[in-house]
């Protein structure tokens, strides 16, 4: 049937059969069920191309010879069991489409599953510079749009390729065997059908075209005014918003129509052509008739062929336009598979630790609450270094995207147990330095040490394990508050998450919940305020227990009294930890063992609170208030 889809822009693939061949190896991986949808394909193209072949002797050896004569058991038995047969033939024709059809679904459904099981993999060992560079949105629409366009050619094109091309070359062997000179006929007749779709498709394509682009307007414009509805109330552009959107769903409701307009004038055309195509044929086969070049079971067997013969060729070119789609969506979804993950060279472990009887450091079998960076050396030497969360950074330069520089030539120097702040004005690189010690990115120049060891000699899940972060944009999962919290260590009792709730300040609010701890938390916890969403992320990072903690200005949204109790708990938390805060308010990081102000990727001043306000310069101004952070 001409639906949208089969006349869609047709994005054209860059390597048609390298992508098809890719696709075929995910279904072939489907071994017995695409056997059985070949072979129930087969069989049910070769029953429905058979079964008319008894037209011509139930015709012309048993019908015709009855004219005129008296009907008789003895004339009618062979005739009944002939027309049984054709019967039987037709009956296991439509047994074997039900097989086929069958297999069809289990096997698209297990290829797709695969598809994006292959996809999702990808996409989660991804590297966040990867994300960086192009619209969620769009990665999103390989999932989406891509794998759709791929089911709706494995569901019903990879079929009509098998069962179509079968019909095609059984019908056309036996209407050359029945008569050549129809044959003829019917192909010419064929050329002007392909023709007139040739023109037809055209026209409609470019209005098709049109159509999914203003859909996609009017889809876009829907979802940002969905998510946007806050800020449209707020400025009361409602009119606005529904005069634009009247005026995008007018353009689609036109392209659409122009389209559709094409599109079904195919079908109707295409039938008037082939019920004249069948009329010509008939004329033509009771000329021949007449002249006794042919039987007349010759020829109704010769008709019931061209419908045969023209049936899949209509079939077939619609599939096409699938096929093209769906090669351009998998090699969409094969240029996102083919990305390069995420790599690790490292290979400094961390692990378990305890002290040995003269009280050397060795790898513990459970947790002992010590931890040691597991090096092995070149020489087949293992050694153990305590994990106590020193952290240097050595001249660091670093750039996003290899153009803009964002931090300069960085030095640092975190001794274990000691928090160190980062403030600054908005941009100034603040989050940046902390992305590059858990390694989300990879610095240009310089080195960054962690415990003496270069970070990028250490295994990256092993790194960030030892790393509590709290990020600047908090994100929950939908699950309960406990689920939330525990993200942080999965084997957490219910008493650490209690506590460490508690260390966070978060207890008493989540527990005048109705739900308490259960808690549903949906949408990225929007039932929450921003500020008890970032307590609980705060929770998260403390049931972790980890002996490093970065606190992107986790605090910003809390009130001054709630940031003061969570301070006291974090005292508690960070005792014995390295911590870096970035804060807003510098009355959080007061205390701080150094303070360092960025501006523009530079550390310009550095110092504690008391030498900073005795340089006077820029955290002097911050602090005094005569330069707003913002
Ligand atoms: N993912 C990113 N890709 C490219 N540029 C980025 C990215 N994140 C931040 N930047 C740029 O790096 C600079 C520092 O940003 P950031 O470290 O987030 O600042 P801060 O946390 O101090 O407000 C800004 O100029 C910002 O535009
Ligand atoms: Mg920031």
């Amino acid at each position: 049937m001409p639906g949208p889809r089969s006349h869609a822009p047709i994005q054209k693939p860059k390597n048609t059969k390298g992508t098809a061949l890719r696709l075929l190896k995910y279904v072939g991986r489907q071994k017995a069920l695409l056997i059985g949808m070949i072979v129930f394909a087969l069989v049910s193209s070769a029953a429905t191309v058979s079964a008319s072949i008894f037209i011509k002797p139930i015709i012309d050896d048993y019908l015709t010879p009855m004219i005129g004569k008296e009907f008789t058991a003895e004339l009618a038995l062979p005739l009944i069991k002939m027309i049984l047969t054709m019967g039987a033939v037709f009956l296991l024709g439509v047994i074997a489409s039900y097989g086929q059809s069958k297999c069809s679904v289990y096997l698209t459904q297990k290829t797709l599953n695969s598809i994006r099981k292959d996809l999702f993999d990808r996409v989660s060992d991804l590297p966040l510079s990867f994300f960086d560079s192009r619209p969620n949105g769009e990665i999103m629409s390989r999932f989406t749009n891509d794998v759709e366009s791929l089911r709706m050619f494995l569901s019903q094109g990879l079929t009509q390729f098998v069962s179509s091309g079968i019909m095609l070359i059984g019908s056309f062997v036996i209407m050359l065997y029945l008569s050549w000179h129809l044959t003829i006929l019917v192909v010419l007749m064929m050329f002007v059908m392909l023709f007139i779709t040739k023109v037809l498709g055209k026209r409609s394509a470019f209005f098709f075209k049109r159509q999914q682009k203003e859909l996609g307007e009017v889809n876009g414009y829907i979802e940002e005014i969905i998510e946007g509805q806050k800020v449209v109330k707020v400025f009361n552009h409602e009119e606005e918003v529904a005069a634009h959107f009247g005026e995008i769903n007018e353009n689609l409701r036109r392209a659409s129509t122009s389209a559709n307009t094409f599109a079904s004038m195919l079908g109707p055309i295409m039938n008037n052509l082939s019920h004249i195509n069948y009329a010509l044929t008939a004329a033509c086969g009771g000329l021949l008739a007449v002249n006794g070049i042919m039987s007349l079971g010759d020829i109704i067997t010769f008709l019931q062929y061209t419908k045969n013969f023209s049936q899949p060729i209509s079939n077939l070119s619609q599939q096409f336009n699938n096929a093209v789609s769906a090669i351009a969506g998998a090699e969409r979804i094969f240029e996102l598979i083919d990305q390069q993950p995420e790599t690790d060279n490292g290979y400094v472990m961390l692990v378990n630790a305890e002290h040995g009887e003269n009280g050397e450091l060795k790898e513990a079998a459970g947790h002992t609450g010590l931890w040691a960076w597991k090096h092995a050396h070149g020489d087949g030497t293992v050694t153990y270094r305590k994990l106590e969360g020193k952290v240097e950074f050595e001249h660091v330069t670093f750039s996003y995207d290899g153009k803009k520089t964002v931090l300069h030539d960085i030095s640092l120097y975190a001794k274990p147990g000691q928090k160190i702040a980062f403030v600054g004005s908005t941009g100034a690189g603040k989050t940046t330095i902390t992305n590059l010690i858990n390694r989300f990115y990879e610095i240009d120049d310089g080195k960054i040490r962690y415990d003496g060891i270069n970070i990028q000699k250490i295994k990256k899940d092993d790194l960030r394990r030892s790393l509590g972060m709290v990020l600047q944009d908090t994100h929950l999962f939908t699950g309960t508050i406990e689920d939330n919290i525990r993200y942080g260590n999965l084997d957490a009792t219910h008493e650490d998450v209690v506590n460490a709730a508690k260390l966070a300040n978060a207890h008493s609010f989540i527990s005048k919940l109705p739900d308490g701890y259960n808690t549903m938390l949906t949408g990225d916890g929007s039932n929450l305020s921003q500020g008890q969403r970032q307590l609980i992320s705060i929770a998260r990072a403390a049931v972790a227990d980890p002996p490093v903690l970065i606190l992107d200005e986790a605090t910003s949204s809390i009130d001054t009294r709630t940031e003061k109790l969570i301070e006291q708990g974090m005292d508690k938390l960070m005792a014995g930890r390295t911590v870096f805060v970035i804060a807003h308010r510098l009355s959080t990081v007061r205390n701080a063992n150094a303070i360092m102000v960025l501006e523009h990727g530079s550390i310009i001043e550095r110092g504690d609170h008391d030498d900073l306000l005795s340089q006077k310069g820029k955290y002097y101004q911050l602090y005094t208030g005569q330069f707003e952070l913002s």
